[in-house]
């Protein structure tokens, strides 16, 4: 297979001289190649008889085959230092690259597989070229109807590297990394390909105002564009905000959205409360008595508590056996709650989540957005019930799927991602909360997470244990180093080269849906992506939109651009009018 006329002689890197299949193998490296411009994260490959091997480059070792050598080296300031330094250089003094194997190609094999042996002694080394990325990340094909997107280029080299979109749904997933290193834009530039190849249908929590609309880039002042801007209505927006009249409010009312979302105390569970148990200060007595609260009063348990009198409260406890400090402490707590602007006393149902979640499940995708209601507080709570909602409509989806067996009745894909996801995932939480679950299982039901943090060493490692694909940016901390990699074989080597990332737009990307590990600096979101990705956007299927937030038949067609933009103009001026009638009468 090889032949030595198909590879540049400048990519020859050396020959391999010892290693093991477990810890990685070793290539001397040659004498004429400067260890300098040798880096961590290059994709490698080693041409042996019958088959090629593909691996990442690890580490950069020096040796000396003599000690002699190093106890009388040459000094900067001897004469003849650096003569004397080149004689030494491939005689007594070399530098080793440490290589960690994780495809090979057999001869007359079209598809890598995974490694189960190790090149053999002295088979060269090479830096790999076009040809070797393109036969193992394939080809971005998404403007084709196929699932691989190009998410960036290898450090090195300007070509693409490929994540496969159909396999990056099948699992949950994560993005890690530092604040800053651009996991959210990163994020974004996945989720455009998602909704571009139709892979799954998205539901984002959008803590931070950053996915729907543009947004102001944090370092070039670039704007970037959000998911609405590039994909028109076929990306739903419902805000989470304050329309209550008064000027404070004004910014957050003229936030532009399909729907409000707002939610019943009806329909808050103990369970959403248990989640919450660090934001409110709760202890577990508290919680305990939460549950006897549900029990005795079902779904009005918190409509009640909050109406209770002293006098009350005490006969309550005298008669149900619960502290009264804990049900004072709980009832004091939950008022926090009352108070958040889009929750109400009593709704019959939660209309606005149902019509997002049939949405969703007809293929349209939606983002929900927290603008100005983003403390922590209101973000977890609303993520939580949604979510619950969501598990519960998949899960009668796929067992009716599995009664009937019509092709038909397959539910669509969800993917939901939550920023700040160790909040929801903490090993205190994760094994009770419905994040938990569908980490752990929900897989089986259609519905997965895209996690996005800065601090996995918080997420239950269970849950981390469950990620499929992983994409890494630079992160310091040792323990969040160590939970990134929990799982993965052969991360001592991996964990050298994320020590050795740009702290920005550079990432490692390894699991399900990448065949090996790969560094990447990330594709740039900009001009040239909008115009690459929404290119050909019409041909894609347009969803017909069930309901608007307030229930009604939506009309409106698949827009482009232009029309969402004079829309968000004529909302724009609606509301000035509003806030003019309010203030003046
Ligand atoms: N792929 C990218 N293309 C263009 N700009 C980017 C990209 N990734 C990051 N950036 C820049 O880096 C800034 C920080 O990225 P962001 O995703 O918000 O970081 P994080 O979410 O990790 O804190 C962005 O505001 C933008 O200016
Ligand atoms: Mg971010």
């Amino acid at each position: 297979m090889y032949d030595q006329t198909r590879r540049k002689p400048e990519k020859f890197l050396g020959v391999i001289t010892a290693g093991s299949l477990a810890k990685g193998v070793e290539a001397r490296i040659r004498t004429l190649t400067p260890l300098e411009k040798i880096q961590t994260g290059q994709f490698i490959a080693v041409e042996c008889e019958g088959v090629r091997f593909f691996g990442l480059l690890t580490d950069v070792t020096l040796g000396a085959t003599s000690d002699s050598v190093l106890l009388d080296p040459p000094y900067p300031d001897d004469t003849g230092s650096s003569l004397l330094r080149e004689v030494l250089h491939g005689v007594y003094t070399y530098g080793n690259a440490h290589i960690q194997p994780s495809l090979s190609l057999q001869n007359g094999e079209d598809q890598p597989r995974p490694v189960r042996s190790v090149p053999s002694h002295f088979a060269p080394v090479f830096i790999a070229e076009e040809a070797d990325f393109e036969q193992v990340f394939g080809q971005e094909n998404i403007a084709e109807n196929g699932h691989k997107f190009a998410v960036g280029q290898p450090l090195d080299m300007d070509i693409d590297v490929c994540l496969d979109l159909e396999r990056f749904v099948e699992r949950s997933n994560g993005i890690f990394g530092k604040s800053g290193t651009g996991k959210s834009v990163l994020t974004r530039l996945i989720l455009s390909g998602l909704i571009r190849s139709n892979t799954c249908s998205n539901l984002v929590f959008d803590m931070h105002n950053e996915y729907g609309s543009v947004t102001k880039g944090e370092y070039s002042g670039q704007q970037i564009k959000g998911l609405r801007d590039l994909f028109g209505s076929r990306v739903m927006v419902y805000a989470v905000r304050d329309r209550r009249p008064g000027d404070k409010n004004r910014e957050q009312r003229a936030t532009v959205a399909d729907g409000d979302i707002v939610i019943g105390m009806n329909h808050i569970d103990v369970e959403d409360i248990l989640l919450l148990r660090n934001e409110l200060q709760l202890n577990a007595t508290a919680a305990e008595s939460a549950y006897i609260l549900q029990n005795k009063f079902g779904d009005r348990w918190m409509e009640t508590l909050l109406n209770m009198d002293g006098e009350a409260l005490k006969e309550f406890c005298e008669t149900n056996g619960a502290n009264s400090n804990s049900i004072t402490a709980l009832k004091r707590k939950l008022g926090a709650i009352e108070r958040m602007p889009f929750v109400e006393k009593n709704l019959r149902s939660l209309r606005v989540i149902d019509d997002m979640v049939a949405a969703l499940a007809a293929g349209r995708h939606v983002i929900v957005q927290f603008g100005g209601q983003d403390d922590l507080l209101s973000y977890m709570l609303v993520a939580n019930i949604i979510t619950r909602s969501i598990h519960k409509k998949y899960k009668e989806l796929t067992e009716r799927y599995k009664r009937t067996q019509q092709a038909q009745d397959e539910p669509r894909r969800v993917m939901i991602t939550i920023e700040e996801a160790h909040k929801f995932l903490t090993p205190e939480v994760a094994g009770q909360t419905i994040f938990g679950t569908i980490a752990r299982e929900m897989r089986k039901y259609y519905v997965t997470l895209l996690v996005v943090d800065q601090r996995p060493s918080s997420i239950d490692s269970e849950v981390l244990s469950q990620i499929g694909t992983r994409i890494v940016a630079l992160i310091n901390d040792e323990r969040d180093i160590d939970a990134v990699f929990t799982g993965v074989s052969g991360s001592a080597g991996l964990k050298t080269v994320l020590a050795s990332l740009d702290s920005r737009q550079q990432a490692l990307l390894l699991g399900h849906a990448s065949p090996m590990p790969v560094v990447i600096r990330t594709r740039p979101f900009d001009e040239i992506f909008y115009r690459a990705i929404t290119h050909g956007q019409s041909s894609l299927p347009a969803f017909v939109r069930p309901t608007n937030g307030n229930g009604h038949a939506d009309t409106e067609g698949d827009d482009n651009r232009e029309s969402f933009e004079e829309w968000m103009k004529k909302q724009d001026e609606a509301q000035i009018e509003k806030d003019k009638a309010d203030l003046f009468g």
